[in-house]
Parts: structure tokens; sequence; C-alpha cells
């Protein structure tokens, strides 16, 4: 039991019910962590659940969705549905943007979510999450596509949930990240983590290497210092990390510091990169920056994107401060033509990117 530790609902009380939006935003979290503990107690069930395998769904990203993505999808759905505090909601797991309508009340906040995030480990029962950002509704009106297509500088809040050996939802309200972990229990979320902040430097990076050869010069320079250790211009040894679910790496990144990169690659040139703006990248370059972090394409500020659809990918490269400068630094040098180290030994000799 965790008598007189701070509460879910008291931190949001105390940090964020000021006014009145306030008021309707700490509720809304509220009822965010309502869908999130379903979901906790739904994944936990594994097997048992009778929710395991692979549906003959696809969704809008051509990926099969998994019965937990679909069951995810609706917990969070009608949560917000039932609750009178959004007018609109947009998904991962849903084509287009579904508006609050009558008999629901509209209220004034719009919540994209990816419900299910790394849903392809469910059934290795590898760490799963869920994913969400809320904007501003533009007003009484039912909401329009135009409405959710707005840049990461103006979410009001964001948050992810990790269902891992632990629950755990993290969350910003724009001051600070700060970390709740489920007593499941009682069944309340207890703040565990407050005010988290990335190191500025780390050894440790992650990345999928099995996309090599698909991507740019500045990503692949950086990998390779890092892999040549001491004996590389960084003179230091680095470990690597892939979960492959986003939610646990940015975690992990959050608790001792890390870069996660999916970049841009020529995989597939009509993509700009794997993870999606809104609901992925966006919510988590939120969570990082709060946290001291740095989140970038490679050529531009996560946040700053103007989005013009709601499922549209971005390269994302987030994570401890130096690093991410560095990245960027290695772009705005290739792309200048200023890169020197195409004439370094550890290039030359492993032929890796020549041009
Ligand atoms: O939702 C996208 C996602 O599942 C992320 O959670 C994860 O980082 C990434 O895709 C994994 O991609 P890949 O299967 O290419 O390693
Ligand atoms: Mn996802």
């Amino acid at each position: 039991m965790h008598l007189g530790r701070k509460t879910l609902s008291k931190f949001l009380i105390e940090n964020v019910s000021g006014s009145h939006e306030g008021a309707a935003l700490a509720a809304l979290l509220v009822d965010v962590a309502a869908a999130v503990k379903a979901i906790a107690a739904l994944s936990a069930k594994g097997a048992l659940g009778g929710v395991a395998g692979t549906l003959e769904s696809v969704n809008v990203q051509g990926e099969t969705q998994k019965p937990l993505d679909v069951l995810s999808n609706t917990a969070f759905v009608n949560t917000f549905q039932l609750g009178g505090l959004v007018a609109g909601v947009a998904s991962e797991e849903m084509d287009d943007p579904f508006p609050i309508r009558a008999p629901h009340t509209r209220g004034p906040f719009l919540a994209i979510f990816d419900p299910l995030d790394g849903s392809s480990n469910i059934d290795a029962n590898v760490s799963v999450g869920s994913i969400f950002s809320i904007l501003h509704a533009p007003g009484q009106q039912e909401p329009g596509l135009d409405d959710y297509l707005q840049p990461g500088t103006r979410q009001v809040a964001a948050g992810y949930a990790l269902y891992g050996p632990a629950t755990l939802l993290v969350l910003t309200v724009g001051r600070g990240t700060h970390g709740f972990t489920l007593d499941r229990e009682v069944g309340n979320f207890i703040l565990t983590h407050p005010d988290i902040k990335i190191p500025a430097d780390t050894n440790e990076f992650a990345i999928n290497t099995s996309n090599e050869r698909f991507w740019e010069p500045p990503v692949s320079r950086y990998v390779e210092e890092c892999k040549a250790g001491k004996t590389g211009p960084r003179e230091r040894d680095f470990n690597m990390r892939w979960i492959a679910s986003m939610v646990a790496e940015v975690h992990r990144i959050l608790m001792r510091g890390g870069i996660f990169m999916y970049p841009r690659d020529t995989k597939d040139p009509s993509k700009p990169g794997r993870l999606r703006l809104m609901y992925e990248a966006n919510p988590m370059s939120f969570i990082v920056e709060q946290a001291g972090g740095g989140a970038s394409t490679g050529r531009e500020r996560i946040l700053d994107i103007v989005p013009g659809q709601i499922h549209q990918r971005a390269p994302v490269i987030l994570g401890s401060r130096n690093e991410v400068d560095r990245l960027v630094r290695y772009h705005q040098e290739y792309d200048a033509g200023t890169d020197k180290s195409y004439d370094s030994p550890l290039f030359s000799e492993r032929g890796l990117y020549r041009p």
C-alpha cells in the first residue's frame, strides 16, 4: 500500500486544475489513466485472455492487426466518447478521425493516440505501450480533419503507458515529465518518477541495423563511429539496444539516457520514415524535450513540423541532448558538403558508404 504517497489524481489537482480548462484537462488525463488500467489488465492476462494471435484485418498503415490492438483502440474510443472531454479522436487503428456526436457530449480537446504500440511484440511477451497526444479542439463545432493537423508545439499534454513488468504512465502538460507506477492491487497510479531528466550524454544507441543499407550517410557515419568504440573517433565504447517497441525504448532513455533513431531511409521512397508523426513522434518528442532531451528529424525539430496528414510519417532521432545535437550536426555537414569523415580510415577501410 502506498498511503501518503501522491496519486495521479492528487498530482493533477495540484498541478493542472488551476483554471476551467485545467480542470477539464485533469479530468481527461484521469480518463486516459482509466483506459490504460483496462488495457494493462487485458494485456497482463496474456494467452489466458483469449486475445493472442493475429486478425485477418489490416489497418490503414498496412499492418496486420492483433486482437489487443483492436481492444485497446475500443478502450480509448469508448472512454473518450463517454467522458465528455474531447470533441474528436484519431487513432493509428482508424482510417479517419472520429467526431464525438450526440447523444455524447463534446469537450474542449482532441485526443490522438496509438492504442498499442509495439504490438508485434505481444505474442513474445515483450513490453508494449500506448501513446497519446492532446490538442485543443476548434471550438463548439464538430472538428474537421484540418483541426487535427496542428504542429507538436501546440500539444496541451502528451504521454505514454508502458505495459512491462510494471505498468507505468508517463506524461507531460508542458511543465516537466513525470512518471507514475500502477499499484495493481489498489488500482492507483502513484507518482514514482517526478521531474524525470535525461542525462545529456550517453554510451547507448538504439536503431534497427537491418536497415543499414537504406540509411543516409550522416546516420551511417554516426553509427559507424559508435561501433568503432574506443578505437574510433569517439574514443569510448558504446552499447546497442533494439526492443522494437518505441515506448519501451523511450522509457529506457528517460531512465538512463540513450539515443533512439528511426531515421529517414530509402527503403520505401514514399515514406519519410517509419514512425507516425501525430501519435508517435510528436507525443514522444514533447515528453523527451520536457525531460531535457532532444528530438529531431536530423534536419528539423520534430515538434515544429506542420502536419499535412493524420497518418503521416517522420524520421525520428531522440534522446540524450548532446548525441542528438551531434547527429543534427552530421546532417548539416553532409548537406553542406563539409563532412570530412569520408576521408577517415574508418570509412575507407570499411568502404561502407563512400559516395
Ligand atoms: O509502431 C511502430 C513500431 O512498432 C515502434 O514501436 C518500434 O520502434 C518500431 O515500429 C519497430 O520497427 P521495426 O520492426 O522496423 O524494428
Ligand atoms: Mn506504434
